[in-house]
């Protein structure tokens, strides 16, 4: 069966049975919508390269926490939390879009940020998603490299819930089963756009991080019994830490979803070739391919996610590791608005 007869398929409509069995909010903007990147496929010479545009699911600019939050705000709403707890990088975009879901629906939200990079920058500690954190009413505090981040979120839970609050507490990313289920349903979501339209998928790519994005897109592909290949591209840890992370979630996942087919371990692949010095620590290749991605199809990514893996990307195909392929769909993540806590990066002189 080719993968244009999905949307007919027994398998996405079960799927879309067992979704429908958790509480979501609706938060996120969907679908978000499947471009053609026809100017960046001339200039690599092909295959033709599409865009899943995540970065537009709203909520404080959007990105892929979006779909996530749809899950997760739903079951602390279910519980009656008047107070979220989450924690991210200093530049971390779920804890932006966190605050935003939390202050629509009349929530506190408290955030933990790990200095990861240990940079001085002003406009790193102080704007793009800080900014946008703050402007949402998010309680900011940072905390030194290293801190054991899940311990500190539990340390200010008690002390929430011993002052009367119902504390719900995130995972950074937003990253567990019931978070990758926004990811589940964006597997859906993409085989049923390709499905309509005729496309053939023949790779999908994305940046791979806390793990729920991925592990969520595996986790719905293996349900469909889709045979796409699907490559993350990592963004913090070494290639073999980062697929038993998305594998082990993934895992979890299906359990969720009642899934009791065996996954391939093969069916997680991680290249992990672009992170450069580290995490949110700029690569020359991050800032190019940002650079050209803006000029070629007015399109934004991230120096710390989108950027990077867009980075994979381009230098991938100019190896020819597309080779022989039709369509490659890139799943836009976000993050746009980490762009302003990197303005050295971009050399953002006065005109
Ligand atoms: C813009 C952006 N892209 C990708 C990712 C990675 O997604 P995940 O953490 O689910 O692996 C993140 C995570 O923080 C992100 O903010």
């Amino acid at each position: 069966m080719s993968e244009t007869d999905l949307i007919a398929k027994p398998q996405m409509d079960a799927l879309a049975a067992a979704l429908r069995r958790h509480p979501k909010l609706r938060l996120a903007h969907l679908p978000t919508p499947l471009e053609p990147m026809d100017r960046l496929s001339e200039a690599l010479g092909g295959p033709r390269f599409w865009i899943k545009r995540d970065d537009c699911t709203g909520l404080a600019t959007g990105g892929n926490k979006a779909r996530k939050l749809d899950y997760l705000m739903a079951e602390a709403k279910a519980a009656g939390a008047t107070a979220i707890v989450t924690q991210g990088a200093t530049q971390s975009n779920h804890t932006r879009q966190s605050a935003a879901a939390a202050a629509k629906l009349g929530m506190t939200c408290h955030i933990l940020l790990e200095d990861r990079t240990g940079s001085d920058d002003p406009s790193y500690n102080a704007n793009g998603n800080v900014l946008l954190s703050r402007l949402a009413g998010g309680k900011l505090r940072k905390l030194p490299g290293g801190t054991d981040m899940p311990a500190e979120m539990e340390r200010v839970a008690d002390d929430l819930r011993a002052q009367g609050e119902s504390v719900y507490v995130i995972p950074g990313g937003g990253s567990n089963a019931i978070g990758a289920l926004g990811y589940v349903e964006c597997a859906h979501e993409l085989l049923s756009q390709a499905g309509a339209t005729g496309l053939e998928i023949d790779m999908i790519v994305q940046p791979t991080g806390s793990s729920g994005t991925h592990a969520g897109m595996v986790a719905g592909l293996h349900i469909i019994e889709s045979e796409i290949p699907l490559l993350g591209i990592g963004t913090r840890s070494p290639r073999e830490k980062q697929e038993q992370m998305v594998y082990d979630l993934a895992l979890k996942t299906l359990n969720l979803l009642g899934n009791e087919v065996p996954l391939d371990r093969a069916r997680v692949q991680a290249n992990c070739d672009y992170v450069g010095e580290g995490y949110g620590i700029p690569t020359r290749g991050m800032v190019e391919a940002v650079q050209t991605l803006a000029g070629l199809e007015g399109l934004l990514f991230d120096p710390v996610y989108s950027g990077k893996a867009i980075d994979g990307l381009l230098d991938l195909a100019r190896k020819g590791h597309f080779a022989g392929l039709r369509n490659v769909v890139f799943l836009h993540t976000g993050g746009s608005s980490a762009i302003f806590a990197y303005p050295n990066a971009f050399n953002a002189n006065p005109i």
